[in-house]
């Protein structure tokens, strides 16, 4: 997956030098959709990279302002390399559906959180789950969010959960993706 730099569209000078960094982990490509989404969301008013866990650009998260990061949710928290060779295993099935996304990695958020170094001051949280209820499917994002804040960045907004997109044929959630995106800009920007 290459690196996308979406330009800012109608941010006027609001938007200073700030520089947001969208990080996914993605298995089967429901959190790349919604990362995209809230990319296009957020570019309004911040300029924005998207980049998958595994990428390791280090220059694109030493320039970003707002990291935005987000992964599926796995046995109702943050993915562990058993799950996702779970993923890969179901991906595998002979009648599977399931495409691997290109950058399904072994390191998932949770190890390159702890990993990371100068983390940027300024985050917010995201996840996909399952079409259920959320206190039975569980949601990463909460638990994204408690590593980040645990490392001394600053949370903008409350974390955002979506359905994976595979049961979203009229694409509520992706609007919701992008909204989430766009006032998490606006909220960036004011505080
Ligand atoms: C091993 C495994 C465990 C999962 N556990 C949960 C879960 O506990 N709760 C949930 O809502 N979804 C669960 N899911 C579904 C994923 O969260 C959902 O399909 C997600 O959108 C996948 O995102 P991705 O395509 O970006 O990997 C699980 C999926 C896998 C492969």
């Amino acid at each position: 997956m290459g690196r996308s730099t979406l330009p800012t569209a109608g941010a006027g000078d609001k938007s200073g030098t700030m520089r947001a960094l969208v990080f996914y982990e993605s298995m089967f490509g429901n959190t790349h959709r919604m990362a995209e989404a809230i990319a296009e969301g957020l570019s309004a008013a911040i300029p924005t990279s998207v980049l998958p866990v595994g990428s390791a650009d280090h220059d694109a998260l030493a320039a970003a302002d707002l990291l935005v990061a987000g992964g599926p949710t796995h046995v109702h928290g943050m993915s562990r390399e058993a799950t996702r060779q779970e993923a890969v295993r179901q991906a595998g099935v002979e009648e599977s559906d399931l495409t691997l996304e290109p950058a399904a990695s072994r390191d998932g958020i949770r190890e390159w959180m702890e990993s990371a170094d100068n983390l940027p001051r300024l985050f917010a949280a995201f996840d996909t789950r399952a079409d259920a209820f959320k206190w039975l499917t569980g949601s990463a994002a909460g638990q994204i969010a408690k590593v980040l804040r645990r490392r001394g960045s600053k949370q903008v907004v409350p974390p955002g959960t979506f359905l994976a997109p595979d049961n979203d044929a009229d694409g509520t959630e992706v609007d919701r993706a992008r909204e989430w995106g766009r006032a998490l800009g606006e909220a960036a920007l004011a505080g």
